[in-house]
């Protein structure tokens, strides 16, 4: 019978590479904790009504990449392609708002779009998310910055651009919608499919098209920095001058767009060379009016998400640097032996020590090779003739020595050697 594989664009994370997840999520949270964050959990599905209204009717996502379905009680769910509207939601929901309108959450875990997948783009990829809810202060978008920078730093990866834009208010954004559409009328037979159909619903999104005919014609497009209000002006020259501060590079990409609807004023994305078509590792930014469209009061906040998958295949370090090797393999030959480990083994394991055995009772050459296989650093010898004389060979596998243990108080003997590795 044929074997049944993952749903395409579904990618399985490996033994050997969760080492690497785990470190990169325990960074996260230690890092995190330090700017003050806390962690959240919001389910995985939600109303389909919560990513219209929070993502955008017109964005791509909600117009084409959404798991949605309708479950057996007719409601129609989505898997959700992102977490910030079920954060807010999960926010407005428990009120958290009342006690105090600044929460400043993480949370990591499965995104899902239908995208097509490709080097870099997955159709359920993870996704390290942040939201600082409640303050509007430039302050607040050069630290949210400052700590994905360092995160990143942190986990040690290098040659990382960060690009960052104003989008403006509804105050002042109609302004340049409106230059956009002077601008593109009469090059709409150049536009891409896509593009056109943007015109009407989206057209602030032609701006980052990645078609080459698209990039084109908007090489010298209204730029939105022209036409931003004065508030919105001073609230990102204050944005780049704490970022300046902190010494952290940018570059003003005025033409980043981003791709959901949701944002005012600050936006970001790391890019990274590396990476091909798929190059942001991480975007974010600001979304003052999102609490409301919510339901919620009038809230700012502002947040980013980190591409686990793209930010993971960047790392420098090895899989097998993450690779936790036993302190102490058994080998043990002879029924009686076997009984002996088999209990040994897990009362050090019950310790904290890590513990492996051989259950095949096989031969001592191929016990050996299995515990040079686990990389272990000691190997435990016993066979019957140790049993009735009551002690076991001890090898240090890295040094090459080997000395003689008696079995009586085994387990402290051990725990002691171990404890001193
Ligand atoms: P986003 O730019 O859509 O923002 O996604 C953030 C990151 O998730 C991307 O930079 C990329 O690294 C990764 N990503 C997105 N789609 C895929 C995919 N199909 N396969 C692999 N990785 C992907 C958001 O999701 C916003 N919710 C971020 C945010 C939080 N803004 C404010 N708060």
């Amino acid at each position: 019978m044929k074997i049944i594989t993952a749903v395409r664009g579904f990618k399985d994370i490996l033994p050997g590479e969760t080492g690497k997840w785990q470190y990169v999520e325990e960074k996260a949270r230690e890092i995190f904790k330090n700017f003050g964050l806390s962690e959240i959990k919001v389910p995985i599905l939600e109303k389909t009504e919560l990513f219209r209204r929070g993502i955008g009717e017109t964005t791509d996502i909600v117009e084409k990449e959404m798991y949605t379905f309708q479950d057996i009680g007719d409601e129609y769910l989505t898997l959700r392609p992102e977490a910030t509207a079920s954060v807010i939601r999960a926010y407005l929901q428990h009120n958290i708002h009342a006690a105090d309108p600044v929460a400043k959450l993480f949370t990591i875990g499965p995104m899902f779009r239908r995208e097509r997948p490709q080097k870099g783009r997955f159709r359920q990829f993870h996704q390290i998310n942040v939201e600082l809810i409640g303050l509007d202060d430039p302050r607040i978008d050069a630290e949210l910055i400052l700590m994905l920078i360092c995160f990143l730093k942190s986990v040690r990866l290098s040659d990382l651009g960060l690009e960052i834009n104003s989008l403006g208010c509804p105050g002042c954004r109609p302004s340049f919608r409106e230059a956009i559409l002077i601008f593109l009328q009469d090059k709409k037979n150049d536009l891409c499919k896509d593009c056109l159909r943007r015109l009407d619903t989206n057209p602030l999104r032609v701006l980052d098209c990645k078609m080459e005919g698209c990039g084109e014609i908007i090489s010298d497009a209204p730029k939105l920095l022209d036409y931003i209000c004065s508030e919105c002006r001073d609230h990102f020259e204050k944005v780049k001058e704490y970022l300046r501060i902190f010494d952290v590079p940018f570059e003003i990409n005025a033409k980043m767009v981003r791709g959901l609807d949701y944002y005012t004023r600050t936006a970001f994305e790391v890019t990274t060379e590396l990476l091909g078509a798929q190059n942001a590792i991480a975007g974010g930014g600001r979304y003052d009016r999102l609490i409301e469209e919510l339901g919620g009061p009038d809230i700012p906040g502002i947040g980013f998400a980190i591409g686990l998958e793209r930010l993971i295949s960047l790392l420098p370090m090895k899989d097998e640097e993450f690779a936790i090797p036993p302190h102490l393999f058994i080998a043990a030959l002879g029924d009686e032996a076997q009984k002996f480990a088999y209990t040994l083994c897990n009362r050090l394991r019950m310790q904290g020590i890590r513990t492996e055995m051989d259950y095949s009772g096989k031969s001592l050459k191929s016990q050996m090779r299995r515990s040079n296989k686990f990389n272990s650093r000691y190997t435990l010898i016993l066979g019957k003739r140790e049993i009735e004389e009551k002690k076991a060979e001890l090898r240090d596998m890295k040094e090459g020595t080997q000395e003689t243990l008696s079995l009586d108080n085994i387990e402290e003997t051990i725990s002691n050697i171990v404890k001193r590795m």
